[in-house]
Protein backbone atom coordinates (compact mmCIF):
# COMPACT_ATOMS: atom_id res chain seq x y z
CA UNK A 1 0.00 0.00 0.00
CA UNK A 2 1.09 3.53 -0.53
CA UNK A 3 0.34 6.42 1.79
CA UNK A 4 1.35 10.07 0.70
CA UNK A 5 2.74 11.73 3.55
CA UNK A 6 3.94 14.85 1.87
CA UNK A 7 2.42 17.00 -1.13
CA UNK A 8 4.46 19.79 -2.97
CA UNK A 9 4.05 21.21 -6.32
CA UNK A 10 6.13 23.93 -8.22
CA UNK A 11 5.72 25.96 -11.28
CA UNK A 12 8.22 24.40 -14.62
CA UNK A 13 8.43 25.20 -18.18
CA UNK A 14 6.80 23.53 -21.02
CA UNK A 15 8.35 23.02 -24.89
CA UNK A 16 6.57 26.37 -25.37
CA UNK A 17 8.09 28.32 -22.19
CA UNK A 18 4.85 28.42 -21.01
CA UNK A 19 4.22 28.04 -17.00
CA UNK A 20 2.86 24.07 -16.36
CA UNK A 21 2.73 22.33 -12.79
CA UNK A 22 5.25 19.51 -11.67
CA UNK A 23 3.74 17.91 -8.17
CA UNK A 24 6.01 16.43 -5.91
CA UNK A 25 4.69 13.80 -3.34
CA UNK A 26 6.56 11.95 -0.25
CA UNK A 27 5.15 8.32 0.44
CA UNK A 28 6.01 5.42 2.85
CA UNK A 29 8.08 3.99 -0.36
CA UNK A 30 9.97 7.07 -1.50
CA UNK A 31 9.42 10.56 -3.29
CA UNK A 32 7.77 10.60 -7.16
CA UNK A 33 6.84 13.55 -8.96
CA UNK A 34 4.90 14.13 -11.94
CA UNK A 35 4.19 17.03 -14.61
CA UNK A 36 1.13 18.40 -16.41
CA UNK A 37 1.40 19.98 -19.95
CA UNK A 38 -0.26 22.30 -21.41
CA UNK A 39 -2.70 23.24 -24.59
CA UNK A 40 -3.24 25.92 -26.74
CA UNK A 41 -6.31 24.83 -28.86
CA UNK A 42 -8.21 24.41 -25.88
CA UNK A 43 -11.67 23.26 -26.55
CA UNK A 44 -14.50 25.48 -24.34
CA UNK A 45 -15.71 22.44 -22.76
CA UNK A 46 -12.64 21.45 -21.16
CA UNK A 47 -11.59 21.64 -17.43
CA UNK A 48 -9.34 24.30 -16.34
CA UNK A 49 -6.33 23.46 -15.70
CA UNK A 50 -6.26 25.61 -12.38
CA UNK A 51 -9.37 26.18 -9.87
CA UNK A 52 -8.01 30.16 -10.03
CA UNK A 53 -4.61 30.29 -10.54
CA UNK A 54 -1.21 27.93 -11.07
CA UNK A 55 0.16 29.99 -7.92
CA UNK A 56 -2.91 29.32 -6.01
CA UNK A 57 -3.44 25.96 -7.09
CA UNK A 58 0.40 25.28 -5.33
CA UNK A 59 -0.53 27.00 -2.34
CA UNK A 60 -4.36 24.55 -2.33
CA UNK A 61 -2.21 21.57 -2.61
CA UNK A 62 0.19 22.58 0.15
CA UNK A 63 -2.69 23.36 2.74
CA UNK A 64 -4.37 19.68 1.82
CA UNK A 65 -0.81 18.00 2.63
CA UNK A 66 -2.01 16.29 5.56
CA UNK A 67 -5.32 15.26 4.59
CA UNK A 68 -4.10 13.02 2.21
CA UNK A 69 -2.25 10.27 4.98
CA UNK A 70 -5.25 9.26 6.22
CA UNK A 71 -5.99 7.55 3.04
CA UNK A 72 -4.26 3.85 2.08
CA UNK A 73 -3.53 3.39 -1.54
CA UNK A 74 -4.05 0.03 -2.95
CA UNK A 75 -4.79 -0.20 -6.53
CA UNK A 76 -5.92 2.18 -9.32
CA UNK A 77 -9.32 2.74 -8.55
CA UNK A 78 -8.36 3.88 -5.11
CA UNK A 79 -7.58 7.10 -6.86
CA UNK A 80 -11.12 7.84 -5.84
CA UNK A 81 -9.82 8.69 -2.43
CA UNK A 82 -7.86 11.29 -3.47
CA UNK A 83 -10.28 12.82 -5.93
CA UNK A 84 -12.57 12.97 -3.48
CA UNK A 85 -10.23 15.59 -1.50
CA UNK A 86 -9.75 17.74 -4.32
CA UNK A 87 -12.26 17.37 -6.44
CA UNK A 88 -13.67 21.51 -6.71
CA UNK A 89 -10.69 22.50 -5.06
CA UNK A 90 -7.92 21.94 -7.78
CA UNK A 91 -7.94 22.57 -11.50
CA UNK A 92 -7.68 19.56 -14.19
CA UNK A 93 -3.69 20.10 -14.80
CA UNK A 94 -2.81 19.67 -10.96
CA UNK A 95 -4.76 16.82 -10.15
CA UNK A 96 -3.60 14.73 -13.34
CA UNK A 97 -0.23 15.77 -11.70
CA UNK A 98 -1.00 14.42 -8.18
CA UNK A 99 -2.65 11.01 -9.21
CA UNK A 100 0.25 10.38 -11.96
CA UNK A 101 2.97 10.73 -9.09
CA UNK A 102 0.71 8.47 -7.05
CA UNK A 103 0.46 6.12 -9.70
CA UNK A 104 4.34 6.06 -10.07
CA UNK A 105 4.61 5.42 -6.01
CA UNK A 106 2.03 2.44 -6.58
CA UNK A 107 4.11 1.14 -8.70
CA UNK A 108 7.09 1.08 -7.44
CA UNK A 109 5.63 -0.19 -4.05
CA UNK A 110 3.90 -2.93 -6.58
CA UNK A 111 6.98 -4.17 -8.43
CA UNK A 112 4.73 -2.99 -11.58
CA UNK A 113 4.89 -1.01 -14.24
CA UNK A 114 2.10 1.75 -14.34
CA UNK A 115 0.20 0.51 -17.28
CA UNK A 116 -0.33 -3.08 -15.33
CA UNK A 117 -1.95 -1.34 -12.65
CA UNK A 118 -4.63 -0.86 -15.06
CA UNK A 119 -4.59 -4.04 -17.33
CA UNK A 120 -1.97 -6.49 -16.21
CA UNK A 121 -3.30 -8.36 -19.19
CA UNK A 122 -2.64 -5.32 -22.01
CA UNK A 123 -1.21 -6.98 -25.30
CA UNK A 124 -2.13 -4.31 -28.26
CA UNK A 125 0.01 -1.75 -29.00
CA UNK A 126 -1.35 1.48 -30.34
CA UNK A 127 -0.25 3.40 -33.51
CA UNK A 128 1.46 6.55 -33.31
CA UNK A 129 0.12 9.35 -34.73
CA UNK A 130 2.82 11.64 -35.86
CA UNK A 131 2.18 15.35 -36.59
CA UNK A 132 4.52 16.19 -39.86
CA UNK A 133 3.17 19.65 -40.91
CA UNK A 134 0.97 22.21 -38.88
CA UNK A 135 -0.88 25.54 -39.25
CA UNK A 136 -3.82 27.28 -37.56
CA UNK A 137 -2.67 28.20 -33.81
CA UNK A 138 0.32 26.15 -33.30
CA UNK A 139 2.29 27.68 -36.43
CA UNK A 140 2.99 31.25 -35.32
CA UNK A 141 3.87 33.11 -38.44
CA UNK A 142 3.39 35.68 -40.16
CA UNK A 143 3.15 34.86 -43.52
CA UNK A 144 0.34 32.57 -44.63
CA UNK A 145 -0.02 28.96 -43.27
CA UNK A 146 -2.41 26.04 -43.68
CA UNK A 147 -5.70 26.74 -41.98
CA UNK A 148 -5.70 22.99 -40.56
CA UNK A 149 -4.11 22.79 -37.57
CA UNK A 150 -2.34 19.35 -38.15
CA UNK A 151 -1.21 17.18 -41.03
CA UNK A 152 -0.73 13.64 -39.33
CA UNK A 153 1.37 10.68 -40.14
CA UNK A 154 0.10 6.99 -39.15
CA UNK A 155 2.08 4.26 -40.07
CA UNK A 156 1.18 0.74 -40.21
CA UNK A 157 3.97 -1.29 -38.63
CA UNK A 158 4.78 -4.66 -36.90
CA UNK A 159 6.60 -2.58 -34.03
CA UNK A 160 6.09 0.89 -32.61
CA UNK A 161 9.93 1.20 -33.29
CA UNK A 162 9.34 0.73 -36.99
CA UNK A 163 6.49 3.06 -36.28
CA UNK A 164 8.71 5.96 -34.74
CA UNK A 165 11.56 4.98 -37.62
CA UNK A 166 8.86 5.79 -40.55
CA UNK A 167 7.80 9.04 -38.50
CA UNK A 168 11.45 10.36 -39.02
CA UNK A 169 12.13 9.41 -42.40
CA UNK A 170 8.24 10.83 -43.66
CA UNK A 171 9.36 14.10 -41.72
CA UNK A 172 12.52 14.29 -43.95
CA UNK A 173 11.10 12.99 -47.05
CA UNK A 174 8.50 16.12 -46.04
CA UNK A 175 11.22 18.70 -45.62
CA UNK A 176 12.82 17.65 -49.24
CA UNK A 177 9.62 17.96 -50.73
CA UNK A 178 8.34 21.50 -48.64
CA UNK A 179 11.87 22.89 -49.78
CA UNK A 180 11.29 21.71 -53.44
CA UNK A 181 7.30 23.21 -53.44
CA UNK A 182 7.12 26.15 -51.02
CA UNK A 183 9.83 29.12 -51.99
CA UNK A 184 9.35 30.49 -48.32
CA UNK A 185 9.93 27.68 -46.71
CA UNK A 186 12.61 27.72 -44.01
CA UNK A 187 12.69 24.14 -42.35
CA UNK A 188 11.33 25.66 -39.21
CA UNK A 189 8.52 24.21 -37.12
CA UNK A 190 6.13 24.91 -34.80
CA UNK A 191 4.84 24.47 -31.08
CA UNK A 192 4.34 20.19 -31.93
CA UNK A 193 7.73 20.24 -33.97
CA UNK A 194 5.96 19.93 -36.87
CA UNK A 195 7.18 21.75 -40.30
CA UNK A 196 5.71 25.21 -40.73
CA UNK A 197 5.04 26.08 -44.53
CA UNK A 198 3.36 28.77 -46.49
CA UNK A 199 1.50 26.22 -48.58
CA UNK A 200 -2.09 25.99 -48.21
CA UNK A 201 -4.50 22.90 -47.10
CA UNK A 202 -4.62 21.48 -50.39
CA UNK A 203 -0.86 21.76 -51.18
CA UNK A 204 0.31 20.04 -48.38
CA UNK A 205 -1.99 17.41 -49.01
CA UNK A 206 -0.51 16.58 -52.18
CA UNK A 207 2.84 16.87 -50.46
CA UNK A 208 2.13 14.23 -48.03
CA UNK A 209 0.27 12.11 -50.33
CA UNK A 210 3.64 11.45 -52.24
CA UNK A 211 5.18 10.15 -48.98
CA UNK A 212 2.44 7.46 -49.34
CA UNK A 213 1.63 6.61 -45.75
CA UNK A 214 -1.34 6.61 -44.06
CA UNK A 215 -2.30 10.64 -42.96
CA UNK A 216 -4.97 12.12 -40.58
CA UNK A 217 -5.69 15.92 -40.33
CA UNK A 218 -6.48 17.74 -37.08
CA UNK A 219 -8.79 20.54 -38.11
CA UNK A 220 -9.10 22.22 -35.08
CA UNK A 221 -12.15 23.43 -36.29
CA UNK A 222 -13.67 25.41 -33.51
CA UNK A 223 -10.31 28.01 -33.70
CA UNK A 224 -11.51 29.46 -37.17
CA UNK A 225 -15.69 28.86 -36.80
CA UNK A 226 -17.04 32.43 -35.94
CA UNK A 227 -20.43 33.52 -36.26
CA UNK A 228 -21.75 30.69 -38.27
CA UNK A 229 -18.71 30.22 -41.07
CA UNK A 230 -15.51 28.79 -40.91
CA UNK A 231 -12.62 31.73 -41.88
CA UNK A 232 -10.29 30.25 -44.09
CA UNK A 233 -6.96 32.44 -44.82
CA UNK A 234 -4.98 30.47 -47.42
CA UNK A 235 -6.78 31.45 -49.61
CA UNK A 236 -8.92 33.95 -48.03
CA UNK A 237 -12.76 32.89 -47.98
CA UNK A 238 -15.61 32.10 -45.35
CA UNK A 239 -17.20 28.75 -45.90
CA UNK A 240 -20.89 28.00 -44.40
CA UNK A 241 -21.50 24.62 -43.47
CA UNK A 242 -22.68 23.35 -46.18
CA UNK A 243 -19.68 23.86 -47.53
CA UNK A 244 -17.10 22.69 -44.66
CA UNK A 245 -18.96 19.58 -45.44
CA UNK A 246 -18.80 19.69 -49.16
CA UNK A 247 -15.03 21.11 -48.45
CA UNK A 248 -14.35 18.07 -46.30
CA UNK A 249 -16.08 15.48 -47.85
CA UNK A 250 -13.81 16.21 -51.21
CA UNK A 251 -10.36 15.90 -49.38
CA UNK A 252 -11.99 12.86 -47.47
CA UNK A 253 -12.93 11.13 -50.98
CA UNK A 254 -9.50 12.24 -52.62
CA UNK A 255 -6.56 11.59 -50.26
CA UNK A 256 -5.27 8.66 -48.17
CA UNK A 257 -6.68 10.61 -44.83
CA UNK A 258 -8.23 7.87 -42.29
CA UNK A 259 -8.63 10.17 -39.86
CA UNK A 260 -9.91 13.62 -39.53
CA UNK A 261 -9.93 15.59 -36.09
CA UNK A 262 -12.42 18.01 -35.17
CA UNK A 263 -13.55 18.82 -38.58
CA UNK A 264 -16.68 21.19 -37.48
CA UNK A 265 -17.34 23.21 -34.36
CA UNK A 266 -17.29 22.02 -31.16
CA UNK A 267 -20.81 21.95 -30.51
CA UNK A 268 -21.47 21.00 -33.92
CA UNK A 269 -22.70 17.40 -33.18
CA UNK A 270 -25.11 16.89 -36.26
CA UNK A 271 -22.70 17.96 -38.79
CA UNK A 272 -20.06 15.66 -36.89
CA UNK A 273 -22.39 12.76 -37.46
CA UNK A 274 -23.40 13.65 -41.01
CA UNK A 275 -20.09 13.49 -41.87
CA UNK A 276 -19.27 10.36 -40.13
CA UNK A 277 -22.40 8.53 -41.34
CA UNK A 278 -21.04 9.62 -45.37
CA UNK A 279 -17.70 8.05 -44.39
CA UNK A 280 -18.45 4.97 -42.33
CA UNK A 281 -14.25 3.74 -43.39
CA UNK A 282 -12.65 7.14 -42.09
CA UNK A 283 -12.08 7.76 -38.57
CA UNK A 284 -14.09 10.38 -38.18
CA UNK A 285 -13.16 12.17 -34.22
CA UNK A 286 -13.58 13.88 -31.77
CA UNK A 287 -11.22 16.18 -28.78
CA UNK A 288 -12.74 20.06 -28.79
CA UNK A 289 -16.09 18.46 -29.24
CA UNK A 290 -15.89 15.69 -26.48
CA UNK A 291 -13.25 17.45 -24.00
CA UNK A 292 -12.37 13.57 -22.38
CA UNK A 293 -15.88 14.08 -20.51
CA UNK A 294 -18.10 11.55 -20.28
CA UNK A 295 -21.31 13.95 -20.89
CA UNK A 296 -20.07 15.31 -23.84
CA UNK A 297 -19.05 11.40 -25.11
CA UNK A 298 -22.77 10.10 -24.31
CA UNK A 299 -24.23 13.03 -26.32
CA UNK A 300 -21.47 12.22 -29.07
CA UNK A 301 -22.50 8.09 -28.93
CA UNK A 302 -26.59 9.68 -29.00
CA UNK A 303 -25.98 11.52 -31.97
CA UNK A 304 -23.37 8.81 -34.11
CA UNK A 305 -21.24 11.68 -34.08
CA UNK A 306 -17.50 10.07 -33.81
CA UNK A 307 -16.03 7.00 -34.56
CA UNK A 308 -13.06 8.07 -32.52
CA UNK A 309 -12.39 9.85 -29.68
CA UNK A 310 -9.30 12.07 -28.53
CA UNK A 311 -8.39 11.51 -24.56
CA UNK A 312 -6.28 14.08 -22.90
CA UNK A 313 -5.52 13.46 -19.73
CA UNK A 314 -5.51 17.04 -18.61
CA UNK A 315 -8.52 17.75 -20.45
CA UNK A 316 -10.78 16.43 -17.49
CA UNK A 317 -7.67 15.64 -14.86
CA UNK A 318 -9.11 12.79 -12.60
CA UNK A 319 -7.61 9.20 -13.81
CA UNK A 320 -10.69 8.04 -12.88
CA UNK A 321 -12.94 9.45 -15.15
CA UNK A 322 -10.46 9.16 -17.73
CA UNK A 323 -11.04 4.98 -17.30
CA UNK A 324 -15.08 5.53 -17.29
CA UNK A 325 -14.65 7.63 -20.99
CA UNK A 326 -12.19 5.05 -22.04
CA UNK A 327 -14.82 1.71 -21.19
CA UNK A 328 -17.38 3.61 -22.37
CA UNK A 329 -15.99 4.42 -25.71
CA UNK A 330 -14.87 0.52 -25.99
CA UNK A 331 -18.16 -0.17 -25.40
CA UNK A 332 -19.65 1.28 -28.44
CA UNK A 333 -16.58 0.61 -30.17
CA UNK A 334 -15.52 4.04 -30.36
CA UNK A 335 -11.91 4.14 -30.61
CA UNK A 336 -9.49 5.86 -28.75
CA UNK A 337 -6.28 8.20 -28.91
CA UNK A 338 -4.29 9.22 -26.65
CA UNK A 339 -3.09 12.77 -26.75
CA UNK A 340 0.09 14.71 -26.03
CA UNK A 341 -1.01 18.35 -25.56
CA UNK A 342 0.59 21.38 -27.75
CA UNK A 343 3.08 22.45 -25.15
CA UNK A 344 4.52 19.28 -23.28
CA UNK A 345 7.22 17.76 -20.44
CA UNK A 346 9.27 15.52 -20.33
CA UNK A 347 6.92 13.57 -18.61
CA UNK A 348 6.35 9.86 -20.23
CA UNK A 349 3.45 8.45 -18.53
CA UNK A 350 1.03 8.69 -21.62
CA UNK A 351 2.60 5.83 -23.07
CA UNK A 352 1.48 3.47 -19.88
CA UNK A 353 -2.06 5.16 -20.03
CA UNK A 354 -2.35 4.96 -23.72
CA UNK A 355 -1.31 1.11 -23.57
CA UNK A 356 -2.72 0.09 -20.11
CA UNK A 357 -6.24 1.42 -21.30
CA UNK A 358 -5.37 -0.19 -24.35
CA UNK A 359 -5.93 2.85 -26.99
CA UNK A 360 -5.75 2.18 -30.46
CA UNK A 361 -3.27 5.37 -31.39
CA UNK A 362 -1.63 7.46 -29.35
CA UNK A 363 -0.76 11.00 -30.45
CA UNK A 364 2.75 12.20 -29.43
CA UNK A 365 4.48 14.40 -32.12
CA UNK A 366 7.43 13.20 -33.73
CA UNK A 367 10.61 14.79 -32.76
CA UNK A 368 12.00 17.01 -29.80
CA UNK A 369 12.96 15.36 -26.15
CA UNK A 370 9.14 16.10 -24.92
CA UNK A 371 7.33 14.57 -27.73
CA UNK A 372 9.87 11.70 -28.28
CA UNK A 373 9.53 10.81 -24.20
CA UNK A 374 6.62 9.16 -24.63
CA UNK A 375 7.19 6.97 -27.92
CA UNK A 376 10.91 6.11 -26.43
CA UNK A 377 8.64 4.55 -23.39
CA UNK A 378 5.82 2.80 -25.41
CA UNK A 379 8.99 1.30 -27.26
CA UNK A 380 10.40 0.29 -23.85
CA UNK A 381 7.34 -1.13 -22.93
CA UNK A 382 6.83 -3.30 -26.47
CA UNK A 383 10.61 -4.56 -26.04
CA UNK A 384 9.81 -5.68 -22.38
CA UNK A 385 7.46 -7.86 -23.53
CA UNK A 386 9.12 -9.25 -26.53
P1 LIG B 1 -3.70 21.71 -27.85
O1 LIG B 1 -4.03 21.13 -29.28
O2 LIG B 1 -2.84 20.76 -27.13
O3 LIG B 1 -3.02 23.02 -28.15
O4 LIG B 1 -5.02 21.92 -27.18
C1 LIG B 1 -3.91 19.83 -29.65
C2 LIG B 1 -5.10 19.37 -30.43
O5 LIG B 1 -5.97 20.17 -30.80
O6 LIG B 1 -5.21 18.16 -30.68
ZN1 LIG C 1 -7.27 18.35 -31.69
Amino acid sequence: MVIVKEVSAKEILDSRKDKTILVSIVTNVGSFSASAPTGKSTGKHEAVPYKKSLSEDIKTLQEFSSYFSKDIIEKFDDLRRIEDIVEGHLGANTTFALESAILKALAKEQKKEIWQLINSDANKFPRLVGNCIGGGKHSDTEGKKPDFQEFLIIPDTKTVKEAFNVLIESKKHAEYLLKKKDKNFKSKTNDENAWITSLNDKEVLDVLSEIKVPLGIDVAASGFFKRKKYHYENPLLKRTEEEQMGYLSNILSNYHVIYLEDPFGEDDFKSFAELRKKFPNQMIVGDDLTTTNQKRLEKAIKNKSISAIIVKPNQIGSLSKVKQVCELAKKNSIKITFSHRSGETEENILADLAFGFQAEFLKCGITGKEREAKIKRLIEIQESLS
